[in-house]
């Protein structure tokens, strides 16, 4: 949600800040803006709308400042128009802040300076930091006037004492053309180590094609970036020692290598991402691991985390809780634990009653979701001081090891999907779906919940799934891209399915409405009689997901209950005679998995189907409006 870059060297900025901020601009694109110094001034160019409008802007300019800030903005406090967009500057135009976050005390500060004579200028909280910024820069000077080297720092640093709530962000004065000051708390930013130069953003990719040494700032600190170095405080004013490290992320990786949208190359690396999960937590060699009692899946989880568990619960939000849906399924239908999934927005204000030896599960692609983080921040404070069987127990389950969740809970389990950048969730989906089947799978066998046998047919199953995955994909484009054609103008659309693959219905109306603007709702098929049915007509078509197995003549029945409302039905399905094909006016066949494994295969030709539509309606696939993909407000 917004996304900061901050440049200090000896390179021109200015395109060294629009880069960073094109590979930032899934965080939100309602405006951009960047400040740069040059001739002792602050000069600040922002436009509303995606970063080409500020691209445009800023053509025929040519700054040989080395040192600027810049911002994407998601819009919180004040309409998407260009007078709120960041940077922010200060009555005299010599401080300029970029921020990600909320500041909640905004109002009140926003009152005493008003008071003091600031004049503000949007609607936005940010606008207080610089003009707090400016005022105690002000009262520094006068109280230390010999002190030069520390004004600027000083004033950030305690200006940043007074704010309250979370954010990160990036700070430059005019009057100190060499200090580029950054802060974080609650909100990520992570700092870029160059020679004799410093770059600063929310998320690495903004920073990678320039550098992989990283230090990624912890909650409550800040740092000041010169040419000449970094220093780094607490925002007691304490000095810390920290070094940078360096990062595995491949640039090519926020590339779109050829395809036409980042969400259709997502789509395409999935068996890639199938495969890495399986190399890295399936051991394939079932007998040797048998024989020597050993878990056929090693996620390197300490043994405490499991010992005499009695619950799961699991928060989450949008995709990802769909993910944990089906997780609580093989959770429950294979592991046989009791399992709750929570909207994790709603658990944190509503928590259920503490339950003994549970385990908390946090899902989220981003790891910097704030109601998810909020809801596991809440779980371990009010499980402390407890007795031990109450103690928390967190898990963590994302692509982004190295975020806020990464650092806020003890364990982890690394989806390997690597950073997506299409803001429809597609690959970070199935490499959590695929956590869930080797958390399920360790559990049921260390509980000795299925048999051995039943155990080797599920972990054989799961080694073929990329294969069938690229099977799918290679049948289904064409055809999705051909129902495509014939649904551009549908207004509503319904998704049912049962039992494992109810959250896949769920999570294809989710694609489908997120980036197409479609109404759609997903439904447990056996539901739609109880109310949604009402909705049926020959406008409306339906989306079956019907696999093999212990539910599939009960989809099949539901099916025929739409059609005889005249429901257009499109089948997801690997049976191609008897009553499927009556009934599905439109097959997209898969492949006939096992019904335990099917979510991972019927997934994708939803996501083709959803892309697909929204790509004929000509929308913007990757970045679709009103959208960010990392949701750091609650
Ligand atoms: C949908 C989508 C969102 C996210 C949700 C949670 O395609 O991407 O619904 O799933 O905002 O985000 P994370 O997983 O980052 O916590």
């Amino acid at each position: 949600m917004c996304g900061i870059v901050g440049y200090i060297g000896t390179q021109a900025a200015t395109e060294i800040l629009l880069s960073g901020l094109e590979k930032l601009e899934y965080r939100g694109y309602d405006s951009a803006g960047i400040a740069t110094i040059w001739e002792e001034e602050i000069h600040c160019v922002r436009a509303k709308g995606k970063l080409h409008n500020l691209r445009s802007k800023l053509e025929h300019l040519q700054t040989p400042a080395t040192i600027g800030i810049g911002h994407t903005r998601w819009a919180t406090h004040g309409k998407p128009e260009e007078y709120n967009a960041h940077p922010h500057m200060d009555t005299a135009m010599r401080v300029a802040v970029v921020q990600n976050g909320i500041i909640e005390n905004y109002r009140e500060l926003r009152e005493q300076l008003k008071a003091s004579g600031h004049q503000f200028r949007s609607d936005t909280d940010t606008e207080v930091i610089p003009h707090l910024i400016a005022q105690l820069l002000k009262e520094e000077i006068a109280r230390e006037p010999n002190n030069t080297d520390f004004h600027f720092l000083e004033a950030v640093r305690k200006a940043v004492n007074e704010l309250q709530g979370a954010f990160a962000i990036a700070v430059i004065c005019a009057d100190y053309p060499d200090e580029l000051i950054v802060v974080r708390q609650q909100a990520p930013l992570v700092v870029g180590f160059g020679q004799g130069e410093f770059f600063c953003a929310s998320d690495t990719p903004a920073i990678i094609s320039h550098t992989r040494a990283v230090l990624p700032l912890e909650n409550s600190e800040m740092a000041r970036l010169t040419p000449l170095g970094i220093e780094i405080y607490n925002f007691a004013g304490q000095r810390l020692k920290k070094h940078p490290r360096l990062l595995s992320l491949n640039p090519m990786m926020v590339e779109k290598q050829g395809f036409k949208h980042f969400m259709l190359k997502e789509i395409y690396e999935q068996p890639g991402v199938v495969r890495a999960c399986l190399e890295a937590y399936f051991n394939t060699d079932w007998n040797a691991a048998s024989a020597n009692n050993n878990s056929p899946i090693n996620l390197g989880l300490p043994a405490e985390l499991y010992a005499d568990l009695e619950q799961i619960q699991i928060v989450a939000c949008g995709t990802s809780w769909h993910a944990a849906l089906v997780g609580k399924y093989l959770l429950e239908q294979v592991a046989q634990i009791p399992t709750q999934v929570q909207y994790a927005s709603e658990f944190r204000y509503a928590p259920s009653p503490l339950t003994p030896n549970t385990l908390t599960i946090g899902v989220t692609q981003s790891g910097e979701t704030a109601d998810t983080l909020a809801a596991l921040a809440m779980e371990k404070e009010r499980r402390q001081g407890k007795e031990p069987k109450y103690h928390a127990r967190l898990l963590g389950i994302t692509n982004r090891p190295e975020s806020t969740l990464g650092h806020m809970v003890p364990h982890i389990i690394n989806t390997l999907a690597g950073i997506e950048i299409g803001v429809a969730a597609t690959k970070t989906f199935i490499a959590q779906l695929m956590s869930f089947y080797a958390l399920a799978l360790d559990l049921a066998y260390r509980r000795q919940t299925v048999s051995s046998d039943t155990l080797e047919d599920i972990l054989k199953g799961l080694q073929h799934i990329p294969k069938e995955i690229e099977a799918t994909l290679e049948s289904q484009e064409h055809l999705t891209e051909q129902l495509a054609h014939d649904f551009a103008e549908t207004t509503d659309f319904i998704f049912v399915g049962r039992g494992i693959n109810f959250p896949i219905a769920l999570e294809g109306a989710l694609k489908l409405k997120e980036i197409s603007y479609i109404h759609a709702e997903g439904y447990p098929a056996g539901e739609m009689k109880h109310g949604p049915i009402a909705l049926l007509d020959a406008k409306v078509p339906v989306v079956a997901i019907a696999m093999p197995g212990s539910v599939y003549e009960k989809v099949i029945s539901n099916a025929q209950e739409a059609k005889a409302r005249d429901s257009r039905l499109i089948g997801v399905t690997p049976v191609k005679d008897g009553e499927a094909a009556e009934i599905f006016k439109d097959l997209i066949p898969v492949s006939a998995v096992d019904e335990l494994l099917s979510p991972i295969v019927t997934v994708i030709p939803l996501q083709l189907l959803a892309y697909h539509i929204a790509a004929r309606r000509g929308l913007d696939v990757d970045q679709p409006r009103n959208l960010a993909k990392s949701v750091t407000v609650e």
